[in-house]
């Protein structure tokens, strides 16, 4: 069994800010394919500074100490400072996890960086909208060049 730090096992059994915000500004869910363990976080945000943040894990307790670390270092911090938040900075905090968990603390940082990419998608439609415009205007270009092509590989017509 690995051996973990009073951090995590403080994290683990105790762990802060759990839950969920109704009226997130931003949600960032994310699993672990191999060992299929989940993680979402709410954000509220306030003057770009993240006034609030809840999670749900359903994982391992190095993921729910994860999510708990998370949760704390990035209350308070502006957008571009919780962007700064890495796994290794979260592992760092928590004293070291085993080699082994390391992974888990990769989750909690992507779904903090995925609520706060959420939340910024939504302040910004505009600049999106005018993005898959383009998208799609270059998508009608190629398109029939594309079909040649097909036309001519199967031996049809043009
Ligand atoms: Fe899956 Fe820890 S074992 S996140």
């Amino acid at each position: 069994m690995p051996v973990y730090s009073d951090k995590v096992m403080d994290h683990f059994m105790h762990p802060r800010n759990v839950g969920e915000i109704a009226d997130a500004d931003g949600v960032g869910e994310v699993g672990n394919p191999v060992c299929g363990d989940m993680m979402s976080f709410y954000i509220k945000v306030k003057d770009d500074r993240l006034q609030d943040i809840k999670f749900k894990t359903f994982g391992c307790g190095a993921a729910i100490a994860v999510s708990s670390m998370v949760s704390e270092m990035a209350m308070g911090k502006t957008i571009e400072e919780a962007m700064k938040i890495t796994p290794q900075s979260v592992a760092d905090e928590l004293e070291g996890l085993p080699k082994q968990k390391f992974h888990c603390s990769n989750l909690g940082a992507q779904a903090l960086h995925k609520a706060i990419e959420d939340y910024l998608s939504k302040k910004q439609p505009v600049k999106q909208a005018g993005k898959s415009a383009k998208v799609t205007a270059a998508a009608k270009k190629t398109g029939p060049k594309t079909r040649t092509a097909a036309a001519k590989a199967m031996g049809g017509k043009e």
